[in-house]
């Protein structure tokens, strides 16, 4: 249920965290659900990155001087950072936001709705025409916030594997012919794509049920969805990060019985990857089957390992039987579901004003400050 509304009648102050900030803003962001929050894990990381703006929220003095109150009519200290989120750019196109967090002091007090006004004019300062995030199924405070300014519900994704709760160490997986997993890094290496045969891997790609059901994105960061285009599908086989299978097939249409997969390997663990287990792929693609002879690749062998993520409800590559081969190999659907968000930055979806612009300052104008991720 929404929270009472309180009125505020003092400004706020945006510009960008700074490592001084921390004690502050970790003092409201270190339990946010049940005690546990990622925000300690990556604050360090996103002040120090160049792909994207780490944003807090000041309080300040109202228009008559007085200090700014919470919502309990409790004063705040104008030098103490209340609020937070980040926007990413993932490529030049696609911006990603990310961990919003009010102090829960002050909030229902248009907070949030104000530093996603900052959010996005931050995103247009760098040319960003679609804006997204991600937030659980239940979170109606993420959903109500978006809808202040435009985000839509693009679709819903759900991870497919171990599941965490899960407390032994995987099995090492079991395949169809009884054997166990031959993957290792060697092996690997040869499902790497070469340029040579990119475009015909993108065609099958781009026509992909899974893939268009999924929007058409993949994750290339943990937690981070972008639209996938040809140029960047061409940029990630440059990088030797496109696996296909079977191994020695060269192009989809000569796979056997046309069973091919796709998996994109993301660069390396970073924030709240765990650097101990397998990372997940960015985008998987083809045959349910053929994906798990994948998977078994990257996990060596261990069932449910990479966790995957794919289009909810009933995403088409685990039709026809592919759901139950999955849950009998360990990747079984968990129950959660993660809602995506999307709206664009254009001439027909302008950045929004603020409720009152007396209220929201910038404590720097927006600018072009950071540099997109290469692919
Ligand atoms: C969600 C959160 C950012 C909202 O911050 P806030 O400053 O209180 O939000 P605002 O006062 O600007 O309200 C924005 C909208 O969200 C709604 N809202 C805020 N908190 C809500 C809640 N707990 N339940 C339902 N709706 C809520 C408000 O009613 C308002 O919508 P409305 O105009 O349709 O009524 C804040 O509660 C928070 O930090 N939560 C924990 C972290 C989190 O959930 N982050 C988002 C997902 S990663």
């Amino acid at each position: 249920m929404a929270p009472a509304r309180t009125t505020r009648g003092w400004p706020v102050v945006v510009r960008r965290v700074t490592a001084d900030d921390k004690a502050d803003v970790l003092g409201f962001a270190t339990s946010t659900w049940d005690g546990w929050d990622y925000i300690p894990s990556v604050f360090d990381g996103w002040v120090a990155a160049t792909d994207g703006v780490f944003l807090g929220i000041l309080p300040g003095r109202a228009a008559d001087g007085g200090l700014p109150r919470d919502a309990d009519g409790e004063p705040l200290d104008t030098e103490r950072v209340i609020a937070i989120a980040r926007v990413t750019f993932l490529s030049e196109e696609d911006a990603w936001i990310e961990g919003i967090r009010v102090d829960p002091r002050v909030r229902g007090m248009g907070i949030a709705t104000d530093l996603q006004v900052a959010e996005l004019r931050w995103a247009a300062a760098h040319g960003a025409r679609h804006v997204r995030y991600v937030t659980g199924q239940h979170n109606e405070g993420s959903h109500r916030l978006g809808a202040r300014h435009g985000f839509e519900m693009l679709g819903a994704v759900r991870w497919y594997g171990r599941n965490d709760e899960d407390d032994a160490d995987p099995p090492v997986a079991v395949t169809e012919d009884g054997g166990t997993g031959s993957a290792d890094a060697t092996v690997a290496a040869d499902l790497i794509l070469d340029d040579d045969h990119g475009g015909a891997w993108w065609a099958a790609v781009a026509v992909d049920a899974t893939f268009q059901a999924a929007h058409r994105l993949y994750e290339p960061r943990s937690w981070a969805l972008c639209g996938l285009t040809e140029d960047r599908f061409r940029a990630l086989v440059a990088a030797r990060r496109v696996l296909v299978w079977p191994v020695g097939v060269t192009e989809p249409s000569a796979a056997p019985n046309g069973r091919w997969a796709l998996a994109i390997r993301r660069p390396g663990p970073e924030g709240e990857d765990d650097p101990s287990r397998p990372l997940s792929p960015a985008l998987v693609a083809g045959d349910a089957g053929a994906v798990l002879d994948i998977l078994r690749v990257i996990g060596s062998g261990r069932a449910g390992m990479p966790e995957v993520r794919l289009p909810d409800p009933d995403p088409p590559i685990l039709r026809d039987g592919g759901a139950e081969a999955w849950t009998k190999a360990g990747w079984g659907p968990m129950p959660r579901t993660t809602h995506v968000f999307a709206r664009d930055i254009d001439a027909d979806h302008p950045v929004p004003e603020p409720d009152d612009a007396a209220l929201l300052t910038y404590g720097e104008e927006p600018r072009r400050v950071a540099q997109p991720r290469r692919p």
